[in-house]
């Protein structure tokens, strides 16, 4: 059995690859677009620039938010087209609530007000449709995030015990919107 775990050691890195160095993009104008299918695989591409493997959206699971009537996205593009960030956000007209389901800003373009951006568009087109609470999960190692949120004014209502795959814990946070 030493000997097979040994050789698995050997297959699986012991730890993550080091981050890519990371140049700012040049400054430059952005503008907010839907994301529609259409964007299928560029988004998968920047996810998974944004998450670690493990922490990233399968393309399935984008397939079906972006054919999802409740979903919302929405992406930033450089004037060339390329996309710097994008948001999902599925709705629920029944209890008029939202839940932001995922949100990535391509490294070069980060600190730039991006998702500051993408979450203040969402939240205005949330409540063009009547949504007045929104809520998220995030997980307790991504303070980057949690400070995003709150600088949002979401707060923490609940910790989620081990709610990640890696057994990682999650905070709720949720935002009323009136
Ligand atoms: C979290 C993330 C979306 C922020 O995107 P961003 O465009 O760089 O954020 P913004 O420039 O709009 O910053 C808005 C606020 O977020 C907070 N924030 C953003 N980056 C931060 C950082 N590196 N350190 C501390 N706070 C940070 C700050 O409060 C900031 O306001 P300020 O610039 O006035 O201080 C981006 O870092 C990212 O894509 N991370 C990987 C994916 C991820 O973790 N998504 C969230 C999953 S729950």
């Amino acid at each position: 059995m030493a000997v097979l775990d040994r050789l698995f050691n050997f297959f699986i890195p012991v730890q993550d690859a080091e981050p890519e160095a990371i140049a700012p993009a040049p400054p430059t104008v952005y503008e907010t677009r839907p994301l529609t299918d259409k964007q299928l695989n560029e988004v998968l591409k920047l996810n998974l620039r944004c998450f670690k493997a493990g922490e990233n959206y399968t393309k399935h699971t984008f397939s079906y938010l972006l054919g999802e009537p409740n979903s919302l996205s929405y992406r930033i593009v450089t004037p060339n087209g390329q996309m710097a960030a994008f948001i999902f956000v599925m709705t629920n007209a029944e209890d008029g609530t939202g839940h932001i389901t995922t949100i990535g800003v391509a490294p070069e373009h980060r600190r730039r007000g991006l998702a500051n951006k993408l979450l203040t568009h969402a939240e205005e087109a949330l409540r063009t449709r009547g949504i007045n609470v929104v809520m998220l999960e995030v997980r307790a190692g991504n303070h980057v995030a949690q400070n995003l949120y709150r600088a949002f004014d979401y707060a923490v209502v609940q910790r989620l015990p081990k709610y990640y795959n890696n057994g990682e814990d999650g905070f709720l946070m949720v935002k009323s919107l009136t």
